[in-house]
């Protein structure tokens, strides 16, 4: 996660934490009146897993965010930050919030005919403020939050909600984006039938219910509300898939390949004065069974790579869940990677680590150069492994664990 900064209505800076690449769609997430971005943690890092690109920002007088000197918390400041946001940003975004989050998107893409989103979700329709005014739903909407998450000033400078409202039935009519609009069972915000009425003035809308929330449903029901925007994005911007044709950059194949999970090895053999050394090694595959033969590709630049070509032997140990250290510290440079490891040898030599999950030990049987990488085919002469420990993935460029569901 990053931070990323943009500037809003009248130069205010406007904080937001950013989660996966860029490259992937992006999702613009939006908390509520005195809420800070980071009531969407979970939720970003969620989405980011799915393969998006989250902006998580802070509502200006909020969180990291500026609080304008001018005292500006109009609904026309809010919106033209989130409009500033959306063109400050590399692709057109769905934009989801929080209550009023979801409502000043609303009435910012309501709002214009240019294409600046490709979708909306919201939790709540506006509430119906008829009997209430402005001081008295300042204080319910402030009691749940703490004091230093908000400039003080949001509710001096007169914010109107009742404003707010006038303007969000003709932007909901004027909405040409999907949108889903989510609300808690127990929401005291809006009833079901409110819900239903205000998505039927809106175009293109789908509306969900979540049981066991009310009126936070993005966060009373976290998970239940990310699986809903997942479901809602795939269907409606569906997430490219990533592509390599010839020439393209080797990191696009790299990522590519790195699609395919693999477990995790340390391959040894001894150096020209028959001291130990090994490498981290994810390239290892069984190759044939009569004989038995496995193979590793190592990089043509790997420091080690002499040793390889010139021992007769090599060992190949496949790591468990807690031996991650002992992989990190094995791609490492300048470190004595066998400082801190039990290691043992067997009957040709080679270091074979203690409590791996298996190690095999080889006799090379061929080396081919292919490309920037040489691969190693070893016939097995040993091989010792322990059945009951989980293996160490390898998973798109992260360590990863079996789940067992
Ligand atoms: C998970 C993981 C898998 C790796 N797999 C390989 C591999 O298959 N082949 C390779 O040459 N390097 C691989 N590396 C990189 C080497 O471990 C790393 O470049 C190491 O520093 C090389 O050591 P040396 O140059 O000191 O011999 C991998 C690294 C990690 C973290």
């Amino acid at each position: 996660m990053n931070m990323r900064e943009f500037i809003g209505v009248g130069g205010v800076a406007l904080t937001a934490d950013e989660y996966g690449s860029e490259e992937h769609p992006c999702v613009v997430l939006l908390p509520g009146l005195t809420q800070t971005r980071k009531v969407w943690e979970s939720a970003a890092k969620a989405l980011a897993q799915a393969g998006r690109y989250v902006i998580s920002l802070d509502l200006r007088g909020h969180g990291g965010s500026d609080s304008p000197k001018d005292c500006n918390y109009s609904l026309d400041a809010f919106m033209g930050d989130l409009v500033a946001v959306l063109a400050q940003l590399e692709s057109r975004p769905v934009v989801v919030g929080s209550n009023f989050g979801g409502w000043i998107g609303l009435a910012a893409l309501g709002n214009t005919s240019a294409p600046i989103a490709t979708g909306l979700v919201l939790t709540n329709p506006p509430p119906e403020f008829q009997s209430l005014n402005n001081k008295s739903i300042a204080k319910t909407v402030s009691e749940r939050a703490s004091s230093e998450d908000f400039d003080q000033g949001l509710f001096a400078g007169g914010f109107d909600f009742i404003k707010l409202q006038n303007k969000l039935e003709p932007a909901a009519k004027n909405l040409k984006l999907p949108t889903l609009l989510v609300r808690g069972i127990d929401s005291q915000i809006s009833s079901s039938d409110a819900t239903q009425r205000f998505a039927k003035l809106i175009p293109q809308a789908e509306v969900s219910e979540i049981e066991g929330a009310g009126n936070y449903v993005a966060f009373d029901k976290g998970d239940e509300f990310s699986a809903l925007v997942l479901e809602f994005l795939e269907n409606h911007v569906p997430h490219q898939p990533l592509q390599y044709v010839s020439g393209s950059d080797a990191r696009t194949l790299r990522d590519a390949m790195g699609c395919f999970v693999t477990g995790i090895t340390v391959v040894t053999t001894l150096d020209d004065t028959k001291k130990p050394i090994g490498l981290t090694v994810n390239s290892f595959s069984s190759v044939s069974l009569d004989p038995p033969l496995v193979s590793i590709c190592l990089g043509n630049h790997v420091g080690s790579l002499d040793a390889f070509r010139a021992e007769k032997s090599f060992g190949i140990n496949v790591l468990h869940t807690g031996q991650q250290s002992t992989s990190n510290v094995f791609a490492s440079k300048g470190v004595d990677r066998f400082a801190d490891i039990d290691w043992s040898t067997w009957e040709q030599n080679v270091p074979i680590i203690e409590g791996s999950l298996a190690s095999f030990e080889c006799i090379k049987k061929d080396m081919i150069i292919q490309g920037d990488h040489t691969i190693f085919i070893g016939e097995v002469v040993r091989a010792k492994f322990e059945p009951h420990r989980d293996p160490l993935l390898y998973f798109s460029g992260k360590y990863r664990r079996l789940h067992f569901g």
